[in-house]
């Protein structure tokens, strides 16, 4: 079976779906939006147009849908596509909350239809660097690892400043940042969660978020957001035993760093800095810290529908399974009430 995709809704990410799954082979059947400036776009493109997402879900051409609405529509829209008998992609976050998402699962579920959701990010080669550090152990025992994404960008924009839409970088990015980090340490269980969410510059919506994750295995996750903060930190850290590793941005420019010969045999001095004295904390000598290259990984997003596509014609298992996504809108879910309340908490895990 050849999936023959409607686009529910051709606005940023409805046009990216539409120009990148033919790639994998994935026909696009049909496009609707409900706003016309967007139909006459889709137009242009040749694709074959719908006004409402029920007149497009009674297309019997259209096999599988994307929904590429805004986060509160995803429930609504996924519902109805499953009653119309069509597998479901929705875009992240793949629900507002872990109820709303047990509801679609049902409904699929129900239907005998495919659902998962596109968290892409899982194919990010900054992310899959420091997977493969973790997996493969050259860095020794990790204790920490960083997630950060900083941007001077400031505002958001439309839907995503207002609440009821699902706005906010939580719902926006934390989904990302939260499921990568599950996503690195497969099985591990998170012990005790702290976060602080703020509104710096949004009235209505989160655009700062700090999580402290304690995971059973002893390695401390921290992973900072914010949309205004103006000199760009390293976009991953991770340290362990045996060295450190940092992935500056998203172009995965880096390097391991690791103690040369020279620094562990120098005894212990008391170094005069313009700070006073110390041990531990002088400028590291000249051949100190030894630095290496970040591994190359491959990665191609293609693979995202290549995977919808075997799953559907029965050859693997979904890449993006729904219990994970419900881990993910748990562990959001959990963000959301330490903030509240100012307390640790441990998420639902199962
Ligand atoms: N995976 C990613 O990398 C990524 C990146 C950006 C956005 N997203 C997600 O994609 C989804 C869409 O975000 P976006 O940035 O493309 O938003 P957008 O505002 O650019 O596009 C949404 C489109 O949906 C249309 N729409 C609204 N209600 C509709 C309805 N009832 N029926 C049909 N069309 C309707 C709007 O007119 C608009 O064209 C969100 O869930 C967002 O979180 C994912």
């Amino acid at each position: 079976m050849v999936i023959k995709l409607g686009v529910i809704g051709y606005g940023g990410m409805g046009k990216w779906h539409a120009k990148n799954a033919p790639r994998a082979g994935v026909e696009i059947a049909a496009v609707c939006d409900i706003v016309e400036e967007r139909r006459k776009e889709a137009e242009a493109e040749g694709y074959k147009l719908y006004k409402s997402a029920e007149a497009l879900l009674a297309d019997p051409n259209v096999n599988t849908v994307v929904l590429t609405v805004p986060n509160y529509l995803h429930k609504e829209m996924c519902l109805k596509a499953a009653a119309a008998g069509k597998n479901v992609i929705t875009e992240k976050p793949a629900a507002m909350n872990v109820a709303e998402l047990d509801e679609m699962e049902a409904a699929c579920k129900k239907a005998g239809v495919f659902l998962t959701a596109h968290q892409n990010r899982r194919w990010d080669k900054d992310m899959l660097i420091v997977k493969k550090a973790y997996d493969e152990g050259f860095l020794g025992n990790i204790f920490t690892i960083e997630s950060k994404l900083h941007s001077g960008n400031g505002y958001m924009h439309e839907w995503h400043i207002y609440k009821k839409y699902g706005g906010g970088m939580i719902y926006d990015w934390g989904v990302h940042l939260i499921d990568q980090i599950l996503f690195i340490l497969p099985g591990v269980k998170i012990t005790s969660l702290y976060a602080d969410v703020k509104n710096v510059l949004h009235e209505e919506v989160d655009d700062y978020f700090k999580i402290i994750m304690k995971m059973s295995n002893g390695i401390t996750v921290h992973i900072e957001l914010s949309t205004y903060i103006l000199e760009y930190q390293p976009r991953w850290l991770a340290a362990g035993d045996k060295g450190t590793l940092i992935v500056k941005s998203f172009g995965c420019d880096g390097n391991i760093y690791r103690t040369g010969q020279m620094l562990e045999k120098l005894p212990p001095q008391i170094t005069e800095t313009v700070a006073g004295p110390t041990r531990q904390f002088a400028p590291i000598p000249p051949g100190g810290i030894v630095t290496e290259p970040l591994p190359e990984v491959k990665s191609d997003w293609v693979d995202f529908y290549e995977n919808v596509s075997a799953v559907l014609n029965g050859k693997e298992e979904s890449k993006i399974k729904i219990t994970e996504v419900r881990r993910v809108l748990a562990v959001m879910e959990a963000v959301r009430k330490s903030a509240e309340t100012g307390q640790a908490v441990v998420p639902g895990q199962e």
